[in-house]
């Protein structure tokens, strides 16, 4: 019963050629939300197997620009560029304005951190990863752009709502259908950054 949600946004990637499952999750997003466009400069960090780039550049088409970063190697994905970089890491947000030609329009973060079973710890590592996510996106992106970013549920989740919100017009939390129902894992959709 359990696993009947899972096998059919697995078996539906697989059918239509999606790297991942999690394809399904970003497009629900946008089609609540949104914050994608035609043409747009979009980062995706913490983007392999690269599912979302693939979403990610059928709305963007082949005037916009799509640029995934991970710790792992992205495996060659046409029309995208990929970087095997720590977000964490300072010298993302120069390589992100180097590879753009400049400022963006969308900054997504599906980052997850290895799982260690300890729900606390894995809601503060994965927080980290968002605020991690967060300061590179305020630093790459254009006036009026998004940002949006998967965090595990816990504590500081209002903590990370509130500093996000600080700079943007409007923030929400948003759990796409194609999220496992046992999964902590909600979505910030952040719209309207003030420069
Ligand atoms: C759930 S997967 C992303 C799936 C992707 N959205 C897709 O559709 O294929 C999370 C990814 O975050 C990456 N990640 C975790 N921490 C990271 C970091 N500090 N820097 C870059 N990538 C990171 C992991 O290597 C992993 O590939």
């Amino acid at each position: 019963m359990k696993d009947r949600k899972r096998d059919y946004y697995y078996l539906k990637a697989k059918r239509e050629n999606y790297r991942s499952r999690a394809a399904y999750k970003l497009a629900q997003l946008q089609n609540k939300f949104n914050f994608m466009f035609e043409g747009m400069k979009c980062v995706d960090l913490g983007a392999a197997p690269g599912g979302w780039l693939q979403v990610e550049k059928e709305i963007a088409g082949p005037s916009g620009t799509v640029i995934g970063i991970d710790l792992a190697r992205i495996k060659e994905l046409e029309g995208i560029l990929t970087m095997k970089a720590d977000v964490t890491d300072p010298s993302v947000v120069e390589k992100v304005l180097d590879a753009a030609g400049g400022k963006v329009d969308v900054v997504l973060s599906d980052m997850a951190p290895n799982i260690s079973g300890n729900y606390d710890l894995d809601h503060e590592r994965s927080a980290a990863l968002v605020l991690a996510a967060f300061n590179v996106a305020r630093r790459v992106l254009a006036g009026n752009g998004s940002f949006v970013a998967k965090l595990f549920e816990g504590r500081s989740e209002k903590e990370v709502f509130t500093t996000v919100a600080s700079v943007f017009e409007d923030v929400r939390m948003s759990k796409p259908v194609a999220s496992r129902k046992q999964s902590s894992e909600t979505y910030v959709i952040a719209t309207g950054f003030r420069e």
